[in-house]
């Protein structure tokens, strides 16, 4: 064990983690982020998706030491009014709902580098984010939405 210091949605977590900790179970049972969930474990389905200084990151993958220092957001930390968050629920892009804050944090990443993404940016963006509710649709809708919003 090692203390490491994470930024969880501006506030500073010093917390001790083995070398084999991942940023995933680091993030639930220290930093009480509910909202980044395991899905698959391997990699494969985006439901662990967290942002590092605003790039995806499959917490699932990512061993805790090697986030030390830091800039974590999870979707539970996303202001009030969220225009994301905001699209997806006026769009009822959700069914579970397990997968939405994986889905919610690939949206930032994507309009933060293209402020008007086609159907084929959003597909691709996306595409490692599995969905068993099969709600994309609802989902692809919520991003244009979100899009335009931003765009004013
Ligand atoms: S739980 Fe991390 S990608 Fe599925
Ligand atoms: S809404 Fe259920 S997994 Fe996507």
């Amino acid at each position: 064990m090692r203390p490491i210091v994470l930024t969880v949605n501006g506030v500073d977590l010093r917390v001790q983690a083995a070398d084999d900790d991942m940023l995933l179970d680091v993030l639930r049972r220290d930093a009480g982020c509910t909202s980044v969930r395991e899905g698959c474990g391997v990699g494969a389905c985006g439901a662990c998706t967290v942002l590092v200084s605003g790039r995806s990151v499959s917490s699932c993958l990512a061993r805790a030491v090697a986030y030390d220092g830091a800039d974590i957001t999870t979707a539970d930390g996303l202001p009030a009014g969220d225009d994301v968050v905001a699209a997806f629920v006026d769009g009822g892009a959700m069914q579970c709902g397990y997968c939405i804050p994986g889905m919610v944090l690939m949206t930032h990443e994507l309009l933060a580098e293209n402020s008007a993404p086609d159907d084929e940016a959003v597909a691709s963006h996306l595409e490692g984010n599995k969905c068993r509710c099969g709600a994309y649709p609802e989902i692809r809708r919520a991003i244009d939405r979100a899009a335009v919003r931003r765009r004013g």
